[in-house]
């Protein structure tokens, strides 16, 4: 229907330009279209040929009278007056009519009403017990008036006849719209849409020289986005933050994805020669080929423990090789991190502090280092500390491994620390996390001794699950980097990716990171609550 009446206007305007909408006699009308509804639907076509700049028009408001359902009623019955005279018999033909037999015969209400009336316009009179008719005819003017009002939407009579009818509440006011209509600068007699799309159909036929598109609409505001979700992942990275934050650690600065072999390993006595430097395990870069060089004094002291040894160790005594040393790899371990951090907290133990005197935080490479004069303690202070990060392995992919996954891991500074304050920590911590039952195994690492597995039964799995790695860090690690013989540091490391896949129930590795990620699991995923 709109698309021919958009036709229809056209085809009028073609010939000459439309003055009057309430003049046009639509398709399929016999009448002009002076109705409310007729003017809203060309209305509707108008705006629609307008948007593409086929024409344009004028609106014009008028106010008209449209009938209440009362109104209605009269203009069909009569009203409720020239119902009670209809009803009645003639005067002097020896018969008359009750109020009550009155009620009867056209009802409660335009009994009481129109008795009134007819009986002020002298249109009745009593008869005896009775009623009777008072004249021979009427003229009902209340229904010719509302008979007029409904074709019409007005009284020729004028506006007092018209407030009369609104008094009674026989008809109600009602705004109104019409329209003048001219050509637009895009007039055509078609209303084929235009095109929205450059099609290769189209550049292949050259259909697209002749065809007419749409104009940009810039100020369109688009899909409104839906709101974001964090990834399963994130949400359990959350938690332990909060774990950590709440037991008073501060957390470590993690940016740097690329170390030197220094740092992620030689600073942490990794022999040079160890196995998990290899190719298979370490992805290595081959631009730059060289890292920088760590600071000079402390590289020393750790390339003679590792060859010569000290510090109460013999050392590996195999010759030290800078370019080893020197080689830029995607980290294997947040302890490389931690290396730096805990180089950091020892400046203070080698009488260096950074010029702003406390912040250990900082990044490991900000600010010159200057002696502190007068210095009355050894300068430790204990820390707390954690990350959350990535970390590279060049590993076989399966179900449970990716070459990339995050640790989380945390270090403890403090004097006289023992493997008991490690193993009641680890209680502590893992217990925040829901983990009760834990039992730990003796472990071997480069850089702590003793070192310890940590296991958790997991009732689901019925079984026990490795659920971390941790240790108290060695004297050739620590000592080179100047903190004092009596300062212990405990470590661990616990992997983000397996908890998260207990707590969601998800088995394959694939459905937590990477393209096969279904995102509605990521939207649906639940909030952890450890
Ligand atoms: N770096 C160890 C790992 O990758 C975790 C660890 C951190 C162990 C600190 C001991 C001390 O598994």
């Amino acid at each position: 229907m709109a698309e021919s009446i958009q036709q229809f206007i056209l085809n009028h305007l073609n010939h000459h330009s439309i003055s009057d909408t309430r003049q046009l006699i639509l398709p399929g009308s016999t009448t002009p279209a002076t109705d409310a509804d007729s003017q809203i639907a060309i209305l509707g076509a108008l705006n629609s040929l307008l948007s593409r700049e086929m024409i344009s028009y004028d609106s014009h408001d008028t106010l008209s009278h449209i009938l209440t359902p009362e109104g209605v009623q009269i203009s069909l019955l009569g009203s409720h007056e020239a119902r009670v005279w209809a009803a009645l018999p003639v005067k002097g033909s020896g018969t008359s009519i009750t109020p009550v037999e009155l009620k009867k015969i056209i009802g409660d209400e335009a009994a009481k009403v129109g008795q009134g009336r007819a009986f002020k316009n002298g249109w009745i009179t009593k008869d005896g017990d009775g009623l009777v008719r008072a004249v021979p005819s009427i003229q009902d003017t209340t229904q010719k008036e509302l008979r007029e009002v409904d074709s019409t939407g007005t009284l020729s009579t004028g506006e007092k006849g018209l407030a009369d009818l609104r008094k009674r509440k026989l008809v109600v006011q009602k705004k109104g719209q019409w329209f003048t209509v001219q050509k637009g600068p895009n007039f055509s007699t078609s209303t084929a849409k235009p095109e929205t799309d450059l099609t290769v159909d189209m550049l292949t036929s050259g259909a697209w020289k002749s065809a007419h598109f749409k104009k940009y609409n810039f100020e369109a505001e688009g899909i409104y986005p839906n709101g974001g979700a964090l990834h399963p992942l994130l949400k359990v990275r959350e938690e332990m933050r909060n774990i950590f934050l709440e037991m008073g650690f501060a957390e470590m600065p993690t940016s740097s994805f690329v170390e030197s072999g220094f740092w992620c390993f030689d600073a942490l006595f990794v022999p040079q020669q160890h196995p998990a430097r290899e190719m298979q395990d370490t992805f290595y870069l081959s631009d730059p080929v060289k890292s920088l060089s760590p600071p000079h004094d402390y590289y020393e002291r750790v390339s003679r423990v590792h060859e010569h040894g000290g510090y109460g160790s013999v050392g590996y005594r195999a010759p030290w090789s800078d370019a080893e040393s020197h080689k830029l790899l995607l980290r294997t371990h947040t302890t490389a991190s931690s290396a730096h951090m805990l180089y950091k907290l020892a400046a203070r133990c080698r009488g260096e502090v950074s010029k702003d005197g406390e912040e250990y935080n900082a990044s490991p490479t900000s600010g010159p280092i200057e002696r502190k004069e007068g210095l009355e303690d050894d300068g430790f202070r204990p820390a707390k500390l954690f990350s959350i990060d990535r970390v590279f392995r060049n590993e076989t992919m399966d179900a449970t491994h990716l070459a990339e996954f995050h640790q989380v891991e945390g270090v403890v500074a403090d004097r006289g620390l023992t493997l008991a304050d490690l193993i009641g920590f680890m209680r502590v911590f893992f217990r925040k996390m829901g983990i009760e039952n834990l039992r730990f195994k003796p472990a071997y690492n480069p850089y702590t001794e003793p070192s310890l597995e940590i296991f958790a039964f997991h009732p689901m799995l019925n079984k026990w699950v490795e659920v971390g790695n941790s240790g108290m860090f060695r004297p050739e690690m620590l000592e080179p980097m100047g903190f004092p013989k009596d300062v212990h540091v405990h470590g661990w490391g616990i992997s983000l990716e397996r908890p998260t896949m207990i707590r969601y129930g998800i088995n394959n590795i694939r459905t937590l990171v990477g393209h096969k990620v279904p995102i509605e699991s990521v939207e649906k995923s639940p909030a952890v609550r450890f």
